[in-house]
């Protein structure tokens, strides 16, 4: 495993100023990719004009929003600030979001540092054109506050449509374990693994299946502090989207939808405030055609830059 780990981006400065020079994009430039037709803006995603300049007059059917909070473009705004600044957000994304459509927003608690937006957060939305469907968490077993604490961050995942949009139910590696549940089908008792389709459960809204991004694995990208799993993004795009769907994400990081959405057929409409993570997720997307993996391990996206300008 090779080993050029990178420190967390949004706080080294000498860091992003070394990487800079490297990065494709400024401020207001979009990268349109011409093999699948994929396209990387940088942006800010609360501006109507950026989300505009992003997708034209192409319309998703999907979004996918991991929300930033407490980092670099906020540095501790205030939670009605964020809210506030999540309203636009949400305007811009109905504005580009088909008739028919769904809508995941990933929202984090930091404990630790008093964060937790959630109850302004669905109170808000009450206020737009959605409607809440479901809330899902994912299985936290990494990270700092275990010792002193059940876990003091979270991930939640909230899923809202608008109109009746597709939904394609999604099954874990999880066999079924449970037997027993009999229930009577055209005069017949059967058990309730003879009914299901499938060897294996389904994968409800508790995920406990999603192996948070570390070190170790081919996905991880180094110097994203908030990289989702692939196998979260990859199961949302298939619930809820089609093959040959735009799908959007305004917060892109790592490119983890970008990705998700290529090796799922779909078209990728995404954004990123910081020129740094628009690089990453096209460099990202690049790596994977020209090798098949799906991150650099322990090493990262700069490696070679980096080695010549020691
Ligand atoms: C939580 S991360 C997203 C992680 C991503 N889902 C992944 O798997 O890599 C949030 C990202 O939002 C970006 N961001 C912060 N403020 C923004 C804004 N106003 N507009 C667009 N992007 C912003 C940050 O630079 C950061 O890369």
């Amino acid at each position: 495993m090779l080993n050029h780990p990178l420190a967390r981006l949004d706080r080294d400065g000498k860091l992003r100023k070394r990487l800079l020079p490297f990065c494709r994009l400024k401020p207001g430039e979009v990268w349109r990719d011409e093999r699948k037709g994929h396209s990387v803006g940088c942006f800010e995603a609360a501006s109507r004009e950026d989300v505009m300049s992003l997708c034209g007059r192409r319309r998703a059917s999907l979004a996918i929003h991991d929300l930033p909070y407490n980092f670099i473009a906020f540095d501790s705004r205030k939670t009605d600030e964020f809210i506030e600044w999540l309203y636009a957000v949400i305007a811009n994304t109905d504005e580009v979001l088909a008739k028919n459509s769904s809508l995941y927003l990933w929202i984090g608690a930091d404990q630790k540092n008093g964060f937790t937006p959630l109850p302004e957060l669905m109170l808000m939305m009450r206020d737009t054109n959605f409607t809440a469907r479901s809330f899902i968490t994912l299985r936290n077993q990494r990270g700092y506050g275990t010792q002193k604490n059940w876990m003091s961050v979270r991930q939640e995942l909230l899923y809202y449509t608008k109109g009746s949009p597709k939904f394609a139910p999604q099954y874990t590696d999880i066999p079924k374990a449970l037997k027993g549940y009999y229930k009577e089908v055209n005069g017949q008792m059967t058990e309730n693994t003879e009914r299901g389709r499938a060897d294996t459960i389904r994968a409800g809204n508790v995920w406990i299946d999603v192996q948070q991004v570390f070190y170790r694995m081919e996905e991880n990208v180094n110097g994203c502090y908030a990289q989702k799993p692939l196998k979260a993004i990859a199961r949302i795009i298939q619930a809820s989207s089609s093959s040959g769907d735009n799908v959007l994400d305004f917060f892109s990081h790592s490119g983890t939808t970008l990705l998700a959405a290529e090796m799922t057929g779909r078209r990728c409409l995404t954004m990123d405030i910081d020129p740094i993570f628009c690089e990453i997720t096209i460099r990202r997307i690049e790596h994977f055609r020209q090798t098949g993996r799906t991150g650099w391990q322990n090493s990262n996206p700069f490696a070679r830059e980096l080695e010549q300008i020691k």
